[in-house]
């Protein structure tokens, strides 16, 4: 839906209503899943992105994303959702949830320009009553301390934040609320994910729970955006430190000849007070690797050190190292050299079953082995080829997972659900397996890493 009727200014009571009786326009700035979301709850919502191609996909009925079909966004379409590129149509919707990328820059420092450069072009078509409220990934302060001020200051219309006081004259809404995705996780209901919420006042706070309650079965106030804001980060720092804990007694298992796995499994069966966290070959996705950089970076600021973040950062960026190594050894046990063995990578996202490569292992280990002088080859059903990114540029095509024995190895790097480990094994020489997922197959050929 084109919106065509601009808006005026709306009072708290009026935009409550209008969330209420699902009336209430949202925009939704980076298109991800949350634009569909609110579609399906019936908000007419627009979806606005700087990206070109997904505004002209989005619009005849196309799709980017490999889990949400084709069919899906066409039946978000026939009910209203639209996407653009053109700011000037913010000024008729009533709420503005902003999805931007949160990444690191070269020297690991948090890179607000996706925030910034999103609020400089929200400020000029701000008008009062309306609700915006931010879900990139960042650390505490940034609603306030970076949002914030942009609105105020770039707004040509004098509005100033709610923060608290009687009157709503001249006045928008600003909350934070994080982001809580697990990209292929098909065992919680997106509606089951609690979804926590802090407004600058109390006002915002329950018109930002109004619009997430028709979504979310559960709503989770907390006092504050910065609250919210350290919420997610504490959610993505405790998976972080927990995975490193693993990778970290994985190494000492190995050297000692357990199986750490097995150890994980028994661990797990304990009732209460443990939950099993899995070692690999490396962090992916662009949240576990990233955000908890976030803070280090804040804490600066207040003369502290994160160390359990930099102790897991060292740890889990260590794991690739670890894979090559390892890669080597097995070979070297054959009497064979990494430079010139041919290697096969099996999984290029960064997880199982998913088409994502952000921050993926196996492209940092692809470039290792590569820089070693090993011939590298992948398979990954996800991605017929690979190109170039923001860290790598690879530049390879999908190899047929057939004859395996030409490889002197195999590498599994991601355990995606579709491969046949049974026939892999049969008919390679050599298996390296980061993710155990080989369990339960006996062979001599295979190596757990
Ligand atoms: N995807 C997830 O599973 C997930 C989970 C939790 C948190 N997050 C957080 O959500 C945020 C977004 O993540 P993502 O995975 O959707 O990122 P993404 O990079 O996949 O998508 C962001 C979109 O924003 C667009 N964009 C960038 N600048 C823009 C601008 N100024 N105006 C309009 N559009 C703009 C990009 O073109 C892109 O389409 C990050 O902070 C991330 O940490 C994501």
């Amino acid at each position: 839906m084109t919106i065509s009727q601009p808006v005026s200014s709306t009072t708290f009571s009026e935009l409550k209503a209008k969330i209420e009786q699902k009336r209430a326009r949202v925009a939704v700035i980076g298109l991800g899943y949350l634009a569909l979301l609110y579609t399906e709850q019936k908000f007419p919502v627009t979806g606005f992105d700087i990206d070109a191609h997904k505004v002209s996909t989005l619009q005849s009925g196309g799709s980017y994303i490999f889990r949400i079909p084709p069919t899906e966004i066409q039946s978000a379409r026939a009910r209203g959702f639209s996407a653009t590129s053109d700011y000037s149509q913010l000024g008729n919707v009533d709420a503005i949830i902003i999805c931007v990328p949160t990444p690191l820059n070269e020297y690991r420092d948090p890179d607000l320009s996706y925030i910034t450069g999103t609020a400089k072009a929200i400020a000029p078509h701000l008008r009062a009553g309306h609700l915006v409220i931010l879900e990139s990934t960042t650390y505490p302060g940034t609603t306030e301390e970076v949002l914030l001020p942009i609105l105020e200051k770039e707004n040509k219309k004098g509005l100033t934040a709610s923060r608290g006081d009687a009157s709503d004259q001249r006045q928008f809404y600003v909350a934070f609320s994080p982001e809580r995705e697990d990209p292929g996780n098909q065992t919680v209901a997106r509606r089951d994910i609690p979804k926590v919420v802090g407004g600058l006042d109390a006002k915002t706070t329950e018109l930002a729970a109004a619009l997430y309650g028709s979504i979310f079965n559960r709503i989770v106030r907390v006092s504050s955006p910065a609250a919210a804001e350290m919420t997610k980060l504490l959610e993505n720092i405790y998976r972080c430190v927990n995975i490193a804990l693993v990778n970290e007694l994985k190494l000492l298992s190995l050297r000692m000849g357990i199986d750490i796995w097995e150890v994980i499994e028994a661990a797990a069966t304990k009732p209460f007070g443990f939950q099993p966290f899995y070692p690999g070959p490396g962090l992916g996705g662009h949240c576990i690797p990233v955000d908890p950089f976030y803070l280090s970076w804040k804490a600066r600021e207040w003369d502290f050190r994160t160390r359990f973040i930099e102790l897991a950062g060292e740890i889990n960026t260590r794991m690739p190292y670890h894979v090559l190594d390892f890669v080597s050894k097995a070979l070297n046990q054959q009497k064979k050299a990494l430079h010139g063995a041919k290697i096969l990578v099996l999984g290029l996202a960064y997880k199982k079953d998913i088409d994502d490569l952000r921050e993926s292992p196996s492209l940092t280990i692809i470039e290792l082995l590569q820089k070693e002088g090993a011939q590298v080859s992948y398979n990954d059903p996800y991605f017929p080829r690979v190109g170039k990114g923001r860290k790598y540029d690879l530049q390879m095509k999908c190899a047929p997972l057939e004859k395996l024995g030409q490889y002197d190895c195999v590498l599994i790097v991601t355990d995606h659900s579709d491969y046949d480990y049974e026939r892999i094994v049969h008919e390679s020489q050599l298996v390296v397996d980061t993710r155990n997922a080989t369990r339960g197959i006996t062979s001599a050929k295979i190596l757990r890493c």
